[in-house]
This record gives C-alpha cells, structure tokens and sequence, in this order.
C-alpha cells in the first residue's frame, strides 16, 4: 500500500511513538565511536546500526521512523537483509538525511550556511527508489556576540525552503530542522528571542517556496539556557517557553514537531518533552527525533562488543521507552530509577 505524504508525516508522529535519528556523517560517527576506542571502520558502522534496528522492542512499539545516512541507507545486515528490509519488517520508516553539512557562511566568521540543494533533485528520487519515505536537512545557527546575523538566518532558513520543495516533489515528507545550538553562556531569554526569529523566518519562506505544511514535520531545538549559562532554568521553565515560542510561530498545519536533543542529558531531554505533553494542550503532536539521547547509553553499553548487543539494546529501548512515555506527558523519574 503507498501512503501519501500526509500519512506518512501523521505516521512518524503516531501516537506514543517518535524518530530515531541516526544519520551520523562519517565524521560524527567516528566522534561518537571515540569515545568508546572504537575504530569507524564500514563494519563497525553496520554492526552498531544492526544493534539499534534489530532492538525489536523499541523499533515495533517506540520508534516510528529511523532517519539514515546515505551509507546506511544502502547497507545491510551481517546476514544480508537489507537495513530497509528490516525497518520494514518492525513497521519503521526509513528516512534520509540529505543535507551536504554546514559550511563556513562568507563574510560570516563563525557562521554556516548548510549545502547540499545542487543535484538534490536526483539524490531525493534516487532514496526513494531505495525506499525512504521521509528526509531530513539541517541549519545550524549559533547563538554569541554579533550572531545570529540576519544574513545567516536567511540564507539557512532559504536553503531549508528550497529543499522541502524539492523534497515534496520527489514524494518525501520534509522535516525542517533549524537548530539553535546549546553552546554558549546565553540565558534562555535570549535562545527563545533567537528561536523566535528563526522560526518564524522559516515559515514564512516555507510559504513563498508552497511547501505543503500538512506534508512535512518541524525539528526545533528546545528553548532552554546556553549549555554555559550559570543560570540553568527548570524543567517548567523550558517547558512553557518552548511551547510559548512554538505558539507563536508554527502554524497548526504542521502535524507534528519532534525535537532534536541538541547535547542536553538523556534524562533531560525526556524530562522537558513530557513536560511539555503533560501540561499543554496544542495543535501538534510534540515527539522526538532524537540523535544522542536515544544513543548514548546503548553505545556505551554495547562498547564495540558482540557479546555487548543485548545490553546494548537494552540501554536502548529503555530511553526509547521513556521517550515514548514523554511522548504521552506521563514520564516521571521515578520510572528511570526502577529501570
Ligand atoms: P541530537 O538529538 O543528537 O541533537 O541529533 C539529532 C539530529 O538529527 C541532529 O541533526
């Protein structure tokens, strides 16, 4: 059965159920496997992503989606299953990430422009011949003296029109991620007039390129404090800020909005999206489409060690569980000390 693209956007933001990004580039990945000593090799890739997509717990009742990097997408299994074959089979849907990375913006030090819109058109029609419904491109602007510049967000949130289009066409659900980086010492007043800017930037280019909002999904940072901010704010705090920058900008056609985790601890990243549920009634459904906070704890558990698979995959549904508690709003701590 082909679904269209409203579906499949509905579909990634089921209810309970969020995405699992793991569309480390080859250089992030080999970040991630450093920090257990671990050599990025093409087989040490495949093996960590069998791990992860052969967790069957998590992908059939937690994980709607799993975005892949363009090795990944054509990789299979130890066995030869193809890694789509086997998202499948757990009712996930794959999906792509498209952008070509953030690029020094000229005139701009300290400022990046992501790349990646010359041949999109055949690389998007190519992922679906290879079976990915949904894809992914993300902006990063960063938040410090003098920044963000206009020019920056303009540029970023231009570039993001133009590959939803695109995408759209090539019949994938766009998910637009513009993310305002954690780093720093900015208060969280400051990321939300940032986030502010940037979003409703996004949206109003989204609108002139005639991206069909019902046919794609929003992946924002979460309003919260600079990582080196003294004054960190509370979990309510993130919570009603988010949420009060997101009402202000993304309009309710948007079906879901499913967040980046951006560095912030595993626990936290759970604690402000059930928050979030728990207290607010909105016109989106409000998930994940985590990186790091679904990986962290199954990498480290796994270790780069075949006898380490089943714990790493325990480590791993587990934050794919709590997440889709937070997906519900009914996360408590309580739940992550019983685990
Ligand atoms: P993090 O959750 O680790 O930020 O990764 C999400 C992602 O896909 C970033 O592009």
């Amino acid at each position: 059965m082909t679904m269209t693209l409203e579906q499949v956007a509905q579909a990634l933001v089921a209810d309970d159920k969020g995405i699992l990004a793991a569309d480390e580039s080859s250089g992030t990945i080999k970040k991630r496997f450093d920090t257990i000593g671990l050599a990025s090799t093409e087989e040490t890739r495949r093996d960590y992503r069998e791990m992860l997509f052969r967790s069957t717990e998590a992908m059939k009742n937690y994980i709607s989606g799993v975005i892949l990097y363009d090795e990944t997408i054509r990789q299979s299994a130890k066995d030869g299953t193809p890694f789509v074959e086997i998202l499948n089979a757990a009712g996930c849907i794959p999906g792509i990430k498209v952008d070509l990375g953030a690029k020094p913006l000229a005139f701009h030090p300290g400022e990046t422009v992501t790349e990646g819109l010359d041949g999109l058109r055949g690389r998007c029609e190519e992922y679906h011949r290879l079976g990915a419904r949904f894809t992914k491109w993300r902006a990063v602007i960063s938040i410090g003296k003098d920044m963000p510049s206009r020019t920056c967000i303009l540029a970023n949130m231009h570039a993001l029109a133009r590959y939803a289009a695109i995408a759209q066409e090539a019949k994938l659900v766009p998910i637009v991620e513009p993310e305002v980086l954690m780093d720093g010492d900015h208060t969280i007043g400051r990321c939300a007039e940032v986030t502010e800017a940037v979003l409703r930037t996004l949206y109003t280019e989204l609108a002139l390129h005639g991206v069909v909002l019902e046919r794609s999904l929003l992946k924002p940072n979460m309003v919260i404090s600079g990582m080196d901010c003294p004054q960190q704010a509370s979990v309510e705090e993130v919570a009603a800020r988010t949420v009060q920058i997101l009402r202000r900008t993304v309009p309710a056609a948007v079906p879901g909005i499913v967040f980046l985790s951006g560095g912030q601890s595993d626990e936290l990243a759970t604690a402000h999206l059930s928050a979030m549920n728990a207290s607010y009634d909105l016109p989106w459904k409000l998930s994940f489409s985590y990186g790091r906070a679904l990986q962290a704890a199954a990498l480290k558990a796994w270790n780069g060690k075949t006898e380490n698979v089943a714990a790493g995959q325990r480590a791993f549904s587990h934050r794919a569980r709590m997440n889709s508690l937070a997906a519900a709003g009914q996360w408590t701590s309580d739940l992550e000390r019983a685990a």
